[in-house]
């Protein structure tokens, strides 16, 4: 069955690295036959979750009025969820783990979401990819917590100006895994 894949984009820099690398997997997940929804957290005012434990209490997911209440439904409908990120001091950009922290609204209020899958894209500066290992792991652990199969990482080190990616395997990496996502 076709799959609703939710990609959450982190990167503020339009049309770098981290964005080229989201649509080479969009493309090929929607050749695969799946749907997809992009959702730019750069773009979006997502504020840091304050542990005030109303989730759901106040009639929206989260009771701070930002934006993550219009992210909120795209996460109850997704399957899957795809993190396309620029690793900023070897973690999430705080743009993005905005967003990621706002998943525990829906822990506290035990409600339970569809998503059963996840994938990891990341680029980063460094050349080394073992210098990744953080954010990978972060990743990893994150996708346990949560019950989540972890369905491919690619990591694109080496990665400065905006277009570098293309310099590399990188966007055919990514294509290829959201070819792979199984319906
Ligand atoms: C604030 C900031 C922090 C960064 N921290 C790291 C880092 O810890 N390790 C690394 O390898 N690259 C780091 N970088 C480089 C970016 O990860 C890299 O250039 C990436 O390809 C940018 O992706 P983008 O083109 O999608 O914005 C950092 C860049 C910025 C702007």
């Amino acid at each position: 069955m076709s799959k609703n894949i939710l990609v959450l984009t982190g990167s503020p820099r339009k049309g770098g690295n981290t964005d080229k690398l989201a649509e080479a997997f969009i493309a090929g997940a929607r050749q695969a036959g799946h749907t997809t929804v992009l959702y730019t957290t750069a773009d979006k005012k997502i504020k840091g979750c304050i542990d005030c434990q109303t989730c759901f209490k106040k009639g929206t997911a989260c009771s701070v009025p930002d934006d993550f209440n219009e992210l909120a439904p795209l996460i109850e409908q997704a399957d899957m969820v795809v993190l396309a990120t620029p690793m900023y001091w070897f973690s999430f950009p705080t743009q993005l783990k905005a967003a990621i922290d706002k998943f525990y609204a829906y822990l506290i209020s035990q409600k339970t979401l569809k998503i059963k899958e996840c994938v990891l894209l990341v680029s980063g500066g460094v050349d080394d990819a073992a210098k990744f290992e953080g954010i990978v792991r972060s990743y990893q652990l994150i996708a346990e917590f949560m019950n989540w199969q972890d369905s491919g990482i690619v990591v694109v080190p080496g990665l400065h100006a905006k277009d570098d990616v293309l310099k590399t395997d990188g966007l055919k990496r990514a294509k290829e895994l959201g070819k792979s996502i199984s319906m």
